[in-house]
C-alpha cells in the first residue's frame, strides 16, 4: 500500500465539513466552486505516491454489508468525495464507519437493520447501487434508488437486476425494490452476463456469497477491482473460485465475518500520472503500482516513444524526456475495452496526450456511449479533434511544436477533468480548469501530488477570478 508520503494526513471525516479556513478546504459537497489554475509548459520530476483504488474501495465498502458479524478494518481507502459519500450511504442504514487512524477505516455493519439507504446519497455515486445485492441477500428485501455518478452514458442497471433474479429475487418498478426468494434470502443459480459489467459482476458476487447453494457467473468482468472485492469476501469467509477470470463459482455461506483488508493501488491514478509524465515530456517515478494492471497504458506510451522501466516490485519510472524520445512523441490509436483491454477510464487522459503527439490518431470508445465531453474543452485549448459517433479523430501536432495554448475550461466528469489538468500542464500560458469537484471525486490530493512533482498548479475558489491574468479575462 502507499508508502508514507510527505503529504499531510487527511482523516476520513463524515461528510459535513464547513469551508471556513483561509486555504480552500476539501469539503464533501463543495458549496463553493473550486478551480485549478495551471501555469503550463514546464517539465515535472520526482516520485509520486499512488493511493488506494477508488473503484475497489467503493465495491469493498458495499461488500462490508456481507459481514454480519464483527467489524472490518480497511487499509488504503482513499479519502475522496466518492468514498466519503459511500460511507454516508452505509451510515444511512445503521453502519458504523470510523477512521481508526491515519490509514485504517473501521466499518461495522452488524447493527444494520434498514434496507432503504438514503436515496439522495445513492443519487450522487454509481457505486451506491452496489449495496442492493448484499442487502437483498442478507435481509430478503431492499429498496435502492437509481444511482448517480459520471454522466458518460445511459448506464442502466438491467444486468444487476437480472443477476439477482437468477438468484431467485423478484424486482419491482423504477425505485428498485427487490425481494428475496419467498421474501427470504437468495438461492444459488447460474447467470451469464450479456456484457462483462463491473458493477453487475460485483453485485452478483456479493449476493451469491450469502445465497443458499452454489452459483455460477459466466462472462464476468475481470477488472482488478472485481478480483480485489472477491479477495476481500474470501477474507471474510466467502467461498469463491475463479477470482480474476470470466467464470466465477460461488458457494453461499450463511454468515460472513469481519476481517482486515488492504485495498489495491489505483491503476487509473497511476495511468493518469504516467500520462502526466508523457504530456510534459518529463521523467517521474510512481509507486505502488502493479505493472500488469497498467500494461495497456505502458504499451501505448512505449509506442509513442516513452521509456517505461520497472524500478521495483511495485514501482515504475516513466520517461519522455527529449534524450529518450528524440524530442517528439508519436501518435497511436486506442480502442477502449473491458479489462484486460485498454481502460475507458484512461481514454480522456490519452486524448489530451495525443493532441501533443506528431501525426494523427484515432480513439474508439466502446465501453460507454457518451464519454467525450472533454473534446470541446480540449478544442478550447487549441486541440484539433473531430468526433463521429464514438470515435474521435485527433489531428496531433507538427514536430517540435507545442500544440496547446492556455485558456478556461470546465470539467464535466472525473476523468475528463483530469485530462484537462494534464492538457493545462502541457499548454503554453495559463489554464484554468473549473468545476474540479469532479476531480475531487476520484483523485486523492491531486494538486498536492502535482505540486510535489514541481508542477505550477494552485486551487482557487470561484470568487478569486478577478485577480487572474488579463489573458484569461479576455
Ligand atoms: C465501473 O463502472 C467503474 N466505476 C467505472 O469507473 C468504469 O469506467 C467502468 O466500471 C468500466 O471499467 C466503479 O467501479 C464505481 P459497467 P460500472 O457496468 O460498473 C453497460 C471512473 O471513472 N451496462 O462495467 O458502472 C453500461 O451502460 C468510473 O472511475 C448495462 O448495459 O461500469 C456501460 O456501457 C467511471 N447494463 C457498460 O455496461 C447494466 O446493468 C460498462 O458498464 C450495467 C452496465
Amino acid at each position: 500500500m502507499a508508502t508514507a508520503s510527505p503529504l499531510l494526513p487527511l482523516t476520513f471525516l463524515p461528510s459535513k465539513i464547513s469551508a471556513s479556513t483561509s486555504t480552500p478546504q476539501r469539503t464533501s459537497l463543495p458549496s463553493i466552486d473550486h478551480k485549478l489554475v495551471i501555469s503550463g509548459g514546464r517539465p515535472i520530476s520526482g516520485h509520486v505516491p499512488i493511493s488506494g483504488s477508488k473503484n475497489s474501495a467503493l465495491a469493498v465498502l458495499a461488500g462490508t454489508l456481507c459481514c454480519s458479524s464483527g467489524p472490518v478494518a480497511l487499509r488504503g481507502v482513499p479519502n475522496l468525495l466518492d468514498t466519503r459519500t459511500m460511507a454516508d450511504v452505509l451510515r444511512s442504514i445503521g453502519a458504523r464507519v470510523e477512521a481508526e487512524d491515519r490509514d485504517v477505516l473501521v466499518v461495522d455493519t452488524s447493527d444494520v437493520g434498514v434496507t432503504e439507504p438514503c436515496s439522495e446519497k445513492i443519487g450522487r455515486i454509481r457505486a451506491g447501487f452496489f449495496v442492493l445485492g448484499p442487502l437483498v441477500a442478507r435481509f430478503g428485501k431492499a429498496e435502492v434508488a437509481m444511482p448517480g455518478g459520471c454522466r458518460i452514458g445511459l448506464r442502466p442497471v438491467d444486468l444487476y437486476i437480472k443477476g439477482l433474479e437468477a438468484l431467485g429475487a423478484v424486482a419491482e418498478d423504477e425505485k428498485v425494490c427487490v425481494y428475496g426468494a419467498n421474501g427470504k434470502g437468495l438461492v444459488g443459480g447460474s447467470f451469464h452476463l450479456d456484457y462483462p459489467s463491473v458493477g453487475a459482476t460485483e453485485t452478483f458476487v456479493m449476493a451469491a456469497s450469502m445465497a443458499d447453494g452454489v452459483s455460477v457467473l459466466t462472462n464476468a468482468a475481470m477488472e482488478p477491482e472485481v478480483a480485489d472485492l472477491t479477495k476481500f469476501l474470501i477474507a471474510c469467509g466467502a467461498c469463491i473460485e475463479g477470482a480474476g477470470t470470466s467464470t466465477l463459482v460461488i458457494t453461499g455461506r450463511k454468515k460472513l465475518y469481519g476481517a482486515e483488508f488492504t485495498i489495491l493501488p489505483d491503476r487509473i491514478e497511476a495511468g493518469t500520472f504516467m500520462a502526466a509524465a508523457a504530456i510534459t515530456r518529463s521523467c517521474i517515478s510512481l509507486s505502488p503500482v502493479i505493472p500488469p494492471h497498467v500494461a495497456r497504458m505502458t504499451e501505448k506510451l512505449t509506442e509513442a516513444g516513452c521509456k517505461i522501466t520497472q524500478i521495483g516490485p511495485s514501482a515504475l519510472e516513466v520517461s519522455a524526456v527529449p534524450e529518450v524520445t528524440g524530442g517528439d512523441l508519436q501518435a497511436f490509436n486506442i480502442k477502449t475495452l473491458p479489462y484486460p483491454g485498454f481502460a475507458t477510464d484512461l481514454q480522456a487522459q490519452c486524448m489530451a496526450l495525443l493532441t501533443t503527439c506528431v501525426g494523427s490518431s484515432i480513439i474508439e470508445e466502446s465501453v460507454f456511449e457518451n464519454r467525450m465531453h472533454h473534446v470541446e474543452e480540449l478544442k478550447k485549448l487549441g486541440a484539433d479533434i473531430k468526433v463521429v459517433g464514438n470515435t474521435a479523430f485527433i489531428g496531433g501536432t507538427k514536430p517540435g511544436r507545442i500544440a496547446l495554448t492556455g485558456g478556461r475550461v470546465r470539467a464535466a466528469d472525473l476523468r475528463g477533468g483530469a485530462a484537462l489538468v494534464l492538457a493545462g500542464m502541457a499548454a503554453s500560458g495559463i489554464t484554468e480548469v473549473e468545476n474540479i469537484a469532479q476531480i475531487d471525486r476520484g483523485y486523492e490530493r491531486f494538486e498536492e501530488k502535482l505540486l510535489l512533482l514541481g508542477a505550477d498548479v494552485k486551487r482557487e475558489t470561484e470568487a478569486a477570478v478577478s485577480n487572474l491574468h488579463p489573458v484569461l479575462l479576455a
